[in-house]
């Protein structure tokens, strides 16, 4: 990886190529703003968002990637530590880690985006951390599948409606309204289906290296396509279950209503929905007259693959598409980029992104409240300057 001075020192040095052909020639743009930490929403239990304007590339480093803690960070010592797989199962297990790492192991790019992540821009004001646009992040993770560790306890339950529980060693109890009965765990749960896609894993190490106890170390689940609530960290239980679990943190937290024959009731929250975000320009930013210049952002979705992204620059009146950038990697954000021929007349103008899935699902304009304070993926404006 360059070095950022490196990095600056060729910007710097740059002839005025075309942005797409800056590219093509392995040259940074121009316009990188550089990373000056994660900001911090909430200091205990730390929950630090990764600024979304900082955004320069496909694979962040781990120091930069948002961190989502419900409660302090639990101590573990890898050596001490098994995972526990039981319910139904034929062969109850407890694995250590080194048992684990002799499965057989991958590591792919997964983007975990938080389903709060947005939380800020609603209104009216939802409860929760209010996340403005980085509680997102792309990684690359190295474990082995859930399926195989499945495979290896035998699950003896063949009802379609078994999951997996996936339990977490951290614990406290909620005192606000809606309250836990004592202290908890974090858990959450998987369909058996989603629980045996080869996707889904039990991963040791982040972009290479054993995993920080921030981000679940000594293993965690990485559960792409889902919101970041099902990539449990500091796993130390799998239970599977015959009937849909119930828990607290997907019945009293992390759900949403939708409309069944007339009647809301309530969901847990799964999979990611269609989104683009802007990182640039930021809010407010000062954008030069009559020049070209670039909009950037990143966008992901769920099941599918990003489509297509289209940018407005007058308020969502007209849409132009955007470049994607790279190739799609499954269950990873895309780049993508617009150049913009800024107008000749000075004034505020508020750019919009929306993107659309290879399913054909397309980012709505406005919030449905039925989503509570979560999946926030309507689209967002970005007011700024042209001067
Ligand atoms: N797992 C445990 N055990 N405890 C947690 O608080 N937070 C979840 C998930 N896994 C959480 C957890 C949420 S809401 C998100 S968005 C992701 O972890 C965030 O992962 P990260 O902190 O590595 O970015």
């Amino acid at each position: 990886m360059p070095h950022r001075r490196d990095f600056l020192r060729s910007a710097a040095a740059l002839p005025a190529l075309p942005l797409l052909a800056r590219r093509a020639a392995g040259q940074p743009p121009p316009d990188v703003v550089s990373f000056s930490g994660l900001i911090v929403r909430e200091a205990e239990p730390r929950n630090l968002e990764f600024p979304f304007t900082t955004l320069d590339r496909f694979v962040l480093p781990t120091e930069r990637f948002y961190v989502r803690n419900h409660f302090a960070v639990p101590k573990i010592d890898p050596a001490d530590w098994k995972l526990k797989v039981e319910g139904a199962v034929e062969k109850p297990l407890e694995l250590t880690l080194d048992e684990l790492k002799k499965l057989p192991s991958a590591t792919r790019p997964v983007t975990l985006e938080c389903a709060g992540n947005g939380r800020v821009f609603l209104t009216p004001k939802a409860s929760g951390v209010a996340w403005q646009l980085g509680a997102v992040g792309n990684a690359e993770w190295t474990g082995v599948s859930l399926a195989a560790v499945l495979d290896r306890a035998g699950v003896s339950t063949k009802a379609d409606t078994a999951e997996v529980v996936l339990e977490g060693a951290d614990q406290g109890a909620i005192t606000a309204d809606p309250k836990s009965p004592g202290p908890i765990h974090f858990a959450r749960s998987l369909p058996i289906r989603k629980a045996r896609q080869p996707e889904v894993m039990l991963a040791w190490a982040m972009n290479g290296a054993d995993l920080t106890p921030d981000h679940g170390s000594p293993l965690r689940a990485v559960v792409p396509g889902w919101y970041g609530m099902a990539s449990v960290k500091w796993l130390t239980r799998l239970v599977v279950t015959e009937r849909p679990f119930r828990g607290w943190w997907q019945t009293l937290h992390y759900s949403y209503f939708v409309r069944e024959g007339g009647l809301p009731v309530l969901r847990s929250l799964s999979e990611i929905q269609v989104k683009a975000s802007i990182a640039r320009p930021a809010l407010g930013e000062v954008v030069p007259a009559k020049s070209t210049h670039r909009v950037f952002g990143a966008a992901w979705t769920g099941e599918g693959e990003i489509a297509r992204v289209e940018v407005s620059t007058d308020g969502g009146t007209t849409w132009a598409d955007a470049t994607l950038i790279d190739k799609s990697v499954k269950y990873c954000w895309r780049l993508w980029e617009y150049l913009w021929k800024t107008p000749d007349r000075r004034g505020k103008y508020t750019l919009m992104a929306r993107a659309t899935d290879s399913r054909g699902r397309t980012q709505p304009a406005q919030r449905n409240p039925d989503l509570r304070g979560y999946a926030i993926h309507h689209v967002i404006p970005v007011e700024v300057e042209v001067r």
